[in-house]
């Protein structure tokens, strides 16, 4: 029994010996290694602690759990491990990526809810702050007249024409009844070109070319910029002129009359009234000046006007035979008024500015004043 007993122990017996320097060392080796593992957890956890954003925060992350972190590398290299105790070192090392993966978890809540609440601090809007103005323009005292004389006669059935600013001398000058050697030239200082050409001098030029293109009848109003060798406080050398034209059969001078009465009262206020006085213009005949009325003193006399309690603010008349003729209209049966004014001039009376150059300075404390 005990030789039996001896034989089965025999043999056995470095294998228990084996066995239990091996349970040893084996017990050893886990300790070492659960020592390790939890060593790497405390360094994690630190490291956690000094995770300030989340740039860092990702750092910290890939450093453990990363392709190239240290758990996932110590899961990777468990294959080199006994075969026998991969398992419990396998179960071990999950424990510690779970473990991680929830101490991560929890950080990244806490740097989500700080970058939030910095990203409100630095992005709040304080709505009871006064808002930025912003200013806002106004139209110029040229434009506003200019508009404003536009919707009179557009509202009375005259329809825009515009001409070129570069003229031939012919339709500035020569078919308007002013040929070469005529005096009503040296009225002008005209800023010519070349021998033909020229920067027009007046917005007459239009009624040429529209009376070549267009048969009676002709209700026209043409505005535009003109230029003239001039320059003082009521003068620049470049203005802008507002023409009209009305060519049909019967036309007469009270025509023009009873539609500058009409432009008078708009412009100038209601109670305005239009004289007119006898002038000269090669391309009328007859040619008239027209006052207003003083809108300043409704017509009592002042500075304005004065003394004489009327402005004058443009010239007309009936057009000329001989531009009819010019154009190709019979004067027989068809007759026109004209009429000419400048555009600063009217804005000028209208609102009370003293010198032109206001006009072009484009100072905005000046323009400001224009508003509805
Ligand atoms: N063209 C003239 C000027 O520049 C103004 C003028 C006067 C135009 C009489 C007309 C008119 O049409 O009939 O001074």
């Amino acid at each position: 029994m005990n030789d039996t007993t001896h034989e089965n122990d025999r043999p056995q017996a470095p294998a228990r010996e084996q066995a239990a320097e091996g349970g040893a060392e084996e017990r050893a080796r886990s300790e070492v290694r659960a020592f390790l593992l939890e060593e790497m957890r405390e360094e994690a956890v630190r490291d956690m602690e000094y995770v300030t954003d989340s740039r860092t925060f990702y750092e910290v992350k890939m450093k453990y759990l990363g392709r190239a972190g240290r758990v996932t590398a110590l899961l990777k290299r468990l294959k080199d491990v006994v075969a026998e105790e991969r398992p419990a070192l396998g179960k071990k090392i999950n424990d510690l990526r779970v473990k991680l993966e929830e101490g991560f978890a929890v950080v990244e809540e806490r740097i989500r809810r700080q970058e939030m609440a910095h990203r409100l601090a630095e992005e709040r809007v304080d709505v009871t702050m006064p808002g930025r103005r912003r200013r806002q323009g106004t139209l110029h005292p040229v434009t506003r007249v200019r508009d404003l004389l536009i919707d009179v006669f557009v509202g009375m059935g005259f329809e825009i024409f515009e001409g070129p600013e570069i003229e031939t001398d012919y339709y500035n000058f020569t078919a308007l009844n002013t040929p070469a050697d005529h005096p009503a030239r040296d009225m002008q200082d005209t800023f010519y070109l070349n021998d033909r050409l020229l920067l027009r001098t007046q917005t007459s030029a239009g009624q040429i070319r529209l009376m070549e293109k267009k048969k009676p009848p002709i209700k026209m109003l043409s505005p535009g910029r003109v230029f003239r060798s001039d320059d003082d406080a009521t003068h620049s050398p470049m203005f802008h002129q507002m023409e009209g034209l009305v060519v049909d059969k019967g036309i007469t001078l009270c025509d023009l009359q009873g539609m500058l009465d009409e432009f008078a009262r708009v412009v100038f206020g209601k109670g305005s009234k239009t004289r007119l006085r006898p002038s000269y213009f090669p391309f009328t005949e007859p040619s008239v000046e027209v006052d207003v009325s003083c809108h300043a003193c409704g017509g009592k006399g002042c500075a304005l006007c004065k003394g004489t309690g009327w402005i004058e603010v443009l010239g007309a008349g009936m057009v000329n035979r001989r531009v009819l003729e010019n154009c190709g209209v019979d004067p027989d049966e068809y007759t026109g008024f004209a009429f000419g004014m400048g555009i600063e001039r009217i804005a000028m009376l209208k609102y009370g500015i003293n010198n032109i150059k206001l006009l072009t300075e484009n100072d905005v404390r000046f323009l400001e004043q224009f508003r509805d």
